[in-house]
Parts: C-alpha cells; structure tokens; sequence
C-alpha cells in the first residue's frame, strides 16, 4: 500500500472518547427507559432539550441577508470585539485597558482561540504546560500544532490548586526549552470543577514573572469557556484578572472566549482569542500571526454567531435580557449541583470540591468503573483516576438514583 498520508499525519486517530460514548449513550436510551445520561457537555433543560436563550434566538431570526450570509471579516466587529473584551473582564475592563496593549480575535469558538495559540506560540517538538486534569481534545490541537503537552498536578494533598507543582514544573520546562506556554482552564474547570483563588492566580503570575526574568518568551493561555457558569456573582467571578496587573511586561496573555458556553450558540462556532501584554511589540506579533493564522485555518468565523454576539453586547435592552438569562441558567446548574452534593454527602461519596461549571468529577479507584456503570445503565466519562459527571445535561429526578449507583461502584 502507497503511503497516502503525509508523514506528520501517519499517527492520527481521533479517539474522542467523549464523544464516542455520548453516542453510546444516547442509543441505550432509546432502548432502555431508565438510562441516566450525564455525558454532554451542553447546558440542557430538565426536559432534555439545549437551553436556549430567547434573546439569542430574537436576535438570530432578525438578522439581515448580510449579517446572516456574507463572510465575517477577520477582524470582527468592533460590537463582537470591543463588547467580548467588556465581558470577559467586567469591573476590571477599564482597569485592564489602562495597563495593558491588547487585540481581539474572533476565532472558530474557544477550540480556534487554542489551536491557533498553540500553533503559533511554540516551536514544533515544545511542550504547553497544563494540570494533570484537562479537556481532552487539548491533546488533539497540540499535536495538530506539532507540540506536546506536559503536566503537572492540579491538587495538593488538600485539594487545593498545588501551586508547588506548578512552580517545579514550570521553571523546568521553561530552562529545558528556553520557553513556557501555560494553559490554564479557569475558573470553573472542566473536568473537575475546580476555581483557583485569587491567591492561586497571584502566585502563578509570581512563577510567570520569575521565569520571563530569566529572558525567557512565556505565555499564559487562560481558558474561561466556564466563566459565567461560577457559582459566584458575575462581577466577582472576574476577580481574577486583578492579578494579571502584576504581570511582567513581556509576558503575554491570551485570554479564550467561548461563545458557546456564554451564549449557548455550540453549533456557530464563534469565540475570541484576546491577547494582552504591556508591551505593545509583543501584541502586535500577536495580532499578526493570529490573524495569518485566521485567514490559512478556517478563513473567518461564522457571521452569524459574531453578528448575535455583537448585537447582544451593544445594545443595552438586549444585554439586561441576556443577563438575566444566564441567571435562570445558573440558577438551574446551581441546583443540580446542590442536589448532587447533597446526596454524596448523604451517601459517603468523596467528590472533588466544585465551584461552578458543567461538570462534577468523582475519583475512583476501580479501573472497571465505566462498564460496571454502563451495566447499571449509567454513561459517564471516565478520565484516568476520575469520573466526569455532566451536570449540564442531567435532569433532577435523576441525580439521587445517580449518585446512589456511583457510590455502589465506586
Ligand atoms: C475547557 C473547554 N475549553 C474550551 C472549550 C471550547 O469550546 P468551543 O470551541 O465550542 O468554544 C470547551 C468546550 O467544551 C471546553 O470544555
């Protein structure tokens, strides 16, 4: 057989076991009545249909032929641009802008946002530094990007974020190949739920200047496809970004907006990479090869998906409704998730501490703990050490018997 693939690409196999067992899942349920599906990382109705919000589909059915039909420019709209920058930094937006140079690009949702970064911000053969529990398909973008992933623990022996492990890993990386890229998923982890403190994010940018020091390029790629799912009030859940001002002046941050988690809008595609440095040489290289990279990826985003979210930030009616909205949505996470702790508790079952986002995590010791739960109709995904329980898609009714059967097999 003539090798018809190019070399660099003999290895590839997607193994998306996420999306595979989703599959599975969703075929058992039509077979049997009791299956408990807690795979699907979109937010869901108790009903079992995607949570809409109704001013995304008023502003969607009033879009003209062009705002509907025409390529989007490559740099966006200054609605999309300047009203994403607004809203992923809340009351620190004036704060960020007076410290710092930045640029917005639309990208092909959070997953364009990092496969761009990782393609462009590493040497081929380098290593992106990332906790030991991560969204799978970050191992997909590495390695379309010729990079590796290296990591280190996400937890301390408390559960804490184990900023130790960090520091170790990171100075290591950083002097083994002259250059750090960091990726961080925060807050609202996926898998685990996990949000960093404002004392976490302060040492981390600590280990980011120490190393950047050293004359080092270091890059922190800060995931927040999550951020408005914390189980916080919107306003403190931007704390956070009040430790980027202690960045070094060199060291660049790029901040990935999803549009699907924040709007629901999973199938346009649509999200931002915002990059940020005090130094304005080091955001320009950003916009130049992000936008390159646009334009010889996926050419431009979904016109569409921008214009939805350019008119819902510019337009103050629409932003109080939409607002409101992500309440109600919060509101119907926050009480999966009470719920859910509330039954572990009630039946011994030891989770890792959650703060917000679509996701529970249970550890387990048991290596059967997939087949054993999908005997017992349950579908999860199994991650190393840990379940991952989608409390995005999971009705309430369903969540005593969930836990209870977890717990038998735990
Ligand atoms: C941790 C994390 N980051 C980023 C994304 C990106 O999603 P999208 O490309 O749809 O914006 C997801 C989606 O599931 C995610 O879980």
């Amino acid at each position: 057989m003539k090798r018809i693939v190019g070399k660099h690409a003999e290895y590839k196999k997607l193994e998306s076991n996420i999306l595979q067992i989703s599959q599975e899942a969703k075929a058992a349920k039509k077979k049997y009545s009791d299956v408990i599906d807690a795979t699907v990382g979109m937010l869901h109705h108790e009903e079992g249909n995607v949570f809409k919000f109704d001013v995304v589909d008023d502003v969607l059915h009033n879009l003209n032929d062009a705002e509907t039909y025409h390529y989007a420019p490559v740099r966006g709209t200054k609605d999309f641009t300047e009203g994403v920058f607004n809203w992923v930094f809340g009351e620190n937006a004036e704060k960020i802008k007076q410290n710092f140079k930045y640029s917005i690009i639309p990208t092909t949702g959070g997953s364009g946002a990092i496969s761009n970064s990782f393609y462009n911000f590493n040497d081929f053969n380098q290593k992106v530094l990332l906790p030991n529990y991560y969204w799978s398909p970050y191992q997909n973008f590495a390695l379309e990007a010729n990079i590796d992933l290296k990591t280190f623990l996400m937890y301390d022996e408390n559960f804490h974020f184990n900023v130790a492990d960090f520091k170790e890993k990171a100075l290591e990386l950083a002097k083994e190949q002259d250059r750090l890229c960091v990726l961080l998923n925060d807050p609202s982890n996926n898998p685990t739920g996990l949000c960093m403190t404002k004392q976490d994010w302060k040492e981390v940018i600590q280990v980011l200047n120490e190393v950047s020091r050293m004359d080092i390029p270091v890059i922190l790629i800060h995931d927040i496809a999550y951020i408005d799912y914390q189980m916080k009030d919107t306003k403190y859940s931007r704390e956070i970004f009040e430790s980027y001002l202690d960045l070094d002046d060199d060291v660049l941050a790029i901040v990935v907006f999803s549009g699907s988690k924040t709007f629901s809008l999973y199938g346009f595609r649509v999200g931002a990479q915002i990059g940020l440095s005090k130094t304005q040489e080091t955001v320009d290289h950003f916009t130049r090869v992000g936008d390159y990279s646009v334009r010889g990826r996926f050419s431009s985003v979904s016109q569409p998906g921008l214009n939805i979210i350019g008119k819902i930030f510019n337009k103050q009616e629409n932003k109080i409704r939409f607002e409101k909205e992500i309440e109600i949505a919060k509101t119907m996470l926050k009480d999966r998730a009470t719920l859910f702790l509330e039954e572990a508790e009630k039946n011994n079952l030891e989770i890792l501490p959650y703060c917000g986002g679509f996701f529970i995590s249970v550890p387990t010791k048991n290596k059967n703990i997939f087949k054993d739960l999908v005997d017992d109709h349950v579908y999860v995904i199994p991650m190393q050490d840990i379940i991952r329980v989608a409390i995005s898609s999971l009705a309430m009714q369903d969540i005593k018997e969930l836990v209870r059967k977890i717990k038998k097999h735990i």
